[in-house]
């Protein structure tokens, strides 16, 4: 890993949520609900998870604390403005008083949404950027369901503005949920291909966020160690989901990239993903961000090497000097992409050459840029996603 470098000044948000993890956790529910002071709660989640059974989980566990609850299950892919409305609707109708977010990172982010969303004025959007809401939100737990986007420890909240159907995200220590209950026993029904694109989504948050000009040691002793598990268990969960120990693994990488990624933000992948992720498009974020790594590590790896040069050594294949472990690295996520079957382009995702002018130009106003480890221009990204196409 990188030396320290003495003269280097950071932070850490110390706020965060209380860390739950392990199989099993989610009994735990009850008295958590309990601590927070809960009495009636909104579950938060997708029809997807609801069809699985997990709420059903979800539900049981606060039943046997007689603890009533009310389901809104109606979180779209990528969810945006007008549902978080409806669900705050349904929040003050149902006189609930805590919020348990129950998912991948969509319905994570609506419910941290939905429970700002109840204290601050309309129109939310208002809110977009970092520390811009003026009252704390209610108490949320987030339980997600996916090794991916670490969204229970993130303080940032992704949702469309539905109006201008642009994405947008609200940051800050008042989007934090208060607990994150990580048990990856809901993750053993993922099916492969979205246990591949989520993963990816984590080891995409640990490497731009461990090899940004944002570098700091607390965070990247948490993203480091993400890439070592990702690196270690992706494959083997997608390939067999039953394998406990991965389904762990992935987990834990997942929590950590999300917690490492707070300070620091990301890079292009991820300035890129929120156009692509908007409009018509409507590119599954995990997806969209497993094809252009690679292209965007290959774009960044001269801005610094040395830490590309890390994730080659995290990713256990490299131990050369900076240049030829960085390409080292390159090499290894595109195996990882065809190992785990992940589209070969975006265009099999739905992007058009036509498009990519609009995309780049709403890109290039993301503040993932002005981290990116290497300047990057509009044209830049241009080039990069023609090469990913
Ligand atoms: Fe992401």
């Amino acid at each position: 890993m990188k030396s320290i470098e003495y003269n280097q000044v950071f932070s850490f948000p110390a706020i965060g949520p209380e860390v739950l993890f392990g199989f099993g956790v989610l009994k735990r529910l009850p008295e958590k609900v309990a601590e927070l002071g809960g009495k009636r709660v909104l579950i938060v989640t997708d029809k997807g998870v609801h069809a699985a059974g997990i709420v059903d989980q979800v539900i049981e566990a606060l039943a046997e604390a007689w603890i009533p609850a009310v389901v809104f299950d109606d979180v779209p892919q990528d969810s945006g403005s007008k549902t978080v409305e409806r669900a705050v609707e349904m929040w003050r109708a149902e006189k609930c008083d805590l919020v348990v977010g129950v998912g991948g990172g969509s319905s994570l982010d609506t419910a941290k949404a939905v429970a700002f969303g109840a204290t601050n004025p309309p129109p939310l959007t208002q809110y977009a950027g970092l520390n811009k809401l003026r009252h704390p939100g209610l108490p949320v737990i987030a339980i997600p369901t996916t090794a991916g986007t670490g969204s229970e420890v993130s303080y940032w909240a992704v949702m469309t503005d539905d109006d201008s159907q642009v994405k947008i995200g609200i940051g800050g220590a008042l989007v934090f949920p208060r607990v994150a209950l990580a048990d990856p026993a809901l993750t053993l029904s993922l099916p492969p291909f979205l246990t591949a694109t989520t993963g990816m989504d984590a080891l995409t948050h640990a490497i731009e966020s461990y090899t940004n000009l944002s570098y700091q040691p607390i965070s990247a002793a948490l993203t480091y160690r993400a890439i070592e598990l990702i690196g270690e268990f992706l494959v083997r969960a997608v390939q067999d989901g039953a394998d406990r120990e991965a389904r762990y693994g992935m987990f834990l990488g997942s929590l950590l990239a999300g917690m490492g990624m707070n300070p620091t933000r990301l890079g292009i992948v991820h300035a890129l993903a929120m156009p692509l992720g908007s409009w018509q498009l409507k590119i599954a974020h995990g997806a969209g961000n497993a094809v252009l790594l690679p292209h965007v590590m290959a774009f960044n790896q001269q801005g610094n090497p040395t830490l590309y040069a890390d994730v080659a050594r995290a990713l256990g294949v490299g131990d050369a000097d900076p240049l030829t472990a960085s390409q080292i690295a390159i090499a290894r996520v595109r195996a990882l992409n065809a190992e785990i079957g992940i589209p070969p382009g975006l265009g099999a995702l739905g992007l058009t050459e036509a498009m990519i002018p609009q995309v780049c130009a709403e890109a290039i106003k993301s503040g993932n840029i002005t981290v990116n480890p290497r300047p990057c221009t509009q044209a830049d990204l241009e080039a990069i996603c023609r090469a990913a196409l």
